[in-house]
């Protein structure tokens, strides 16, 4: 397995081993746990190169979020890679992704130049997902973030330009809007997107999750519960916002610790605001214990 922090170094070996193969690329963040190994299973077995790039971005993060905290385990992601037959790993740094000028980015200057309103003018050309798709759900309570994913996304996609790129439906707008990006850039990779993996108690697995002690780790598992309720509760013929919503609220309501931001049922396609469930429904939470931000979601549809 190679490992590049440089573009030239990536570039080099994709042009050296890539004739006529098909490449399958997992975007993370790193600090890699069983849902990102899913990823780079699904990859591994449909591609005959398999590239992961490790980056945590600080384009994504707002103001007040944990991009200092952020876990960072190199070491031991590459070792996750190489048992998990990864082919090349691409862990560049801010500099080397973003340009010279950006050495320096701690979090204040980082998001001080973060593309938000107000903010002062973007360090790089950035990529805007359409407003209807980053002003709902985590979009509303993390300005820019959609568009720092767009922005990283679309310059890994383009240095790698694989066949296939995995994400996971746990971050399920985040799939929603990749999937329309790479629509309206008529891009010819094919997204595909991986189910949640989860912990034996039904916690979505997260790099987050180390913030958790064990307690709250049982606390957070609510989440998974309330929306087992509610897709009990659409099986048995309820398809209506209210009842969903309200579903879920009572079975959260059991922990008082888990402090819901939001619970909003969607079209999981186009993220539009569903007051009825009719083909299918992506029913999404996210929720605060402690100073984590916990988010999870369940798709309803008939089968
Ligand atoms: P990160 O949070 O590291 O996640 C990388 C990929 O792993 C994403 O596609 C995410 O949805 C998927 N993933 C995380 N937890 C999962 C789980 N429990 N089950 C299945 N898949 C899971 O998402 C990002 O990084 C970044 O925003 C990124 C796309 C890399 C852009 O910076």
């Amino acid at each position: 397995m190679r490992l590049f922090t440089t573009i030239a170094g990536l570039r080099c070996y994709l042009g050296l081993h890539r004739q006529g193969k098909n490449v399958g690329f997992v975007p993370t963040m790193g600090a890699l746990h069983a849902g990102h190994i899913s990823l780079i299973e699904g990859a591994r077995s449909h591609n005959d190169i398999v590239i992961v790039s490790i980056f945590v971005n600080p384009l994504q993060f707002g103001p007040s979020e944990d991009f200092q905290q952020y876990p960072r385990s190199l070491e031991q992601d590459r070792q996750l890679c190489q048992q998990a037959r990864v082919d090349a790993i691409f862990a560049p740094s801010a500099e080397e992704l973003y340009g010279s000028g950006t050495g320096d980015w701690g979090l204040e200057i980082g998001v001080a130049r973060l593309p938000i309103p107000d903010s002062q003018s973007p360090i790089s050309t950035t990529v805007l997902p359409p407003e209807n798709m980053t002003s709902v759900l985590c979009g509303r309570f993390r300005p820019g973030h959609f568009q720092g994913v767009a922005t990283v996304v679309t310059k890994l996609l383009n240095l790698v330009q694989p066949n296939n790129a995995y994400f996971g439906e746990k971050d399920a707008q985040q799939l929603a809007i990749i999937r329309r990006l790479v629509a309206d850039l008529n891009w010819s990779i094919k997204i595909v997107g991986c189910p949640i993996v989860r912990e034996a108690s039904g916690l979505a697995l997260s790099s987050r999750n180390q913030y958790l002690t064990l307690e709250q780790k049982e606390q957070a598992s609510v989440l998974y519960r309330s929306l087992q309720q509610a897709k009990k509760a659409f099986q048995s013929g309820d398809r209506d916002r209210a009842i969903l919503i309200d579903t879920v609220q009572q079975e959260i309501a059991i922990v008082p610790e888990v402090q819901i931001e939001y619970i909003e049922l969607v079209h999981p396609t186009t993220l539009m605001r569903l007051e009825k469930v009719e083909e299918a429904g992506l029913l999404a939470i996210a929720a605060r214990l402690g100073s984590t931000r916990l988010i999870d979601n369940v798709v309803l549809r008939d089968r």
